[in-house]
């Protein structure tokens, strides 16, 4: 069965009751969300509230301590091998050292399907070419990927999955060091991939962009402190469970206006027991 084929009910992801830990340091405890198709969802939480551990776990690269992860109603791996999903780690996690073009790393997405020999045929090419287009940066195809700035290389990322045609995007951080045009025009670029029937889960500190951008929030503190609507989620009183009492909530739609917390230091543990979230999550 591939996505296309899915029922409606089978979500995109699902996640249930998962916990993840390192050795003594739990990361993720008791996690349960999914996503539907054609969604893009804002993961939100404080420096080492463990995003970037559950983006792991999605792909299948750490294994829990507890729980389940499924994808499109199949395992991590199945997915990973149909091409059905595409993961951007965080920056700091990728080797930019690596001698590959950025034209070789958007082709990285077709390997699933070109046969052991990796050989682009003309398709293949244009799929490449298409991609890196799509993102602007057709001028910059020759390029080894150290020499691209910070948020070109994200770009590159983005390229890749759209070469592959994935159907789920997991995107650890996408606009960390990212200036506010770029910003905009990754955005925009987002909601078309989503309009497009794919669906996005997408970390970000930047609060302020997450109304704008997402269909849904959820709010990460080691545990899920709430999911759902994104102005339910990002009300004061769960800003402060997750980051403390510092940052402002975002104002009522139309015109957000919330600052970047970027570098909110993360509380030794995690909110011994926030209050009844908006959509009944704890
Ligand atoms: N490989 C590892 N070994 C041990 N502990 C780890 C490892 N990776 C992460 N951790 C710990 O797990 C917790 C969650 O980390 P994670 O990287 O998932 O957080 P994060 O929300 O992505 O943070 P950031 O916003 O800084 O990227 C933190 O306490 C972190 O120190
Ligand atoms: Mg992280």
């Amino acid at each position: 069965m591939t996505a296309l084929d899915l029922p409606a009910t089978v979500p995109v992801l699902g996640v249930r009751n998962l916990s993840v830990s390192y050795n003594d340091v739990h990361a993720l405890d008791d996690v349960t969300m999914s996503l539907g198709a054609g969604r893009i969802c804002g993961l939100i939480g404080v420096n080492g509230s463990g995003k970037s551990t559950l983006f792991k776990a999605l792909m299948g690269l750490v294994v829990p301590r507890d729980g389940s992860v499924e994808l499109f109603g199949m395992s991590s791996a199945s997915a990973r091998k149909q091409g059905l999903v595409a993961y951007m780690p965080q920056a700091e996690e990728v080797d930019w050292t690596f001698p590959v073009s950025v034209s070789d790393v958007v082709a990285m997405g077709l390997y699933g399907r070109l046969g052991a020999a990796r050989r682009l045929r003309a398709a293949d090419r244009a799929a490449v070419d298409d991609a890196l287009e799509r993102v602007g940066l057709s001028e910059l195809r020759k390029r080894q990927i150290g020499q691209l700035s910070g948020g070109q290389r994200k770009r590159v990322f983005i390229a890749r999955s759209i070469a592959q045609d994935a159907r789920l995007l997991l995107l650890d951080e996408p606009f960390a060091g990212v200036d506010r045009a770029s910003e905009r025009t990754m955005t925009a670029l987002l909601k078309a991939l989503r309009d497009e029937g794919r669906s996005v889960l997408v970390s970000t500190h930047d609060l302020a962009g997450v109304p704008e951008l997402c269909d849904e929030a959820v709010l990460l503190h080691r545990r899920v402190l709430a999911q759902g609507d994104p102005f339910q989620v990002l009300t004061h009183g769960n800003l402060a469970l997750a980051f403390g009492p510092a940052p402002a909530a975002p104002a009522a739609p139309p015109a957000p206006s919330v600052a970047t917390v970027g570098s909110t230091a993360a509380p030794a543990a995690a909110p011994a027991a926030p209050p009844a979230a908006p959509n009944g999550e704890s």
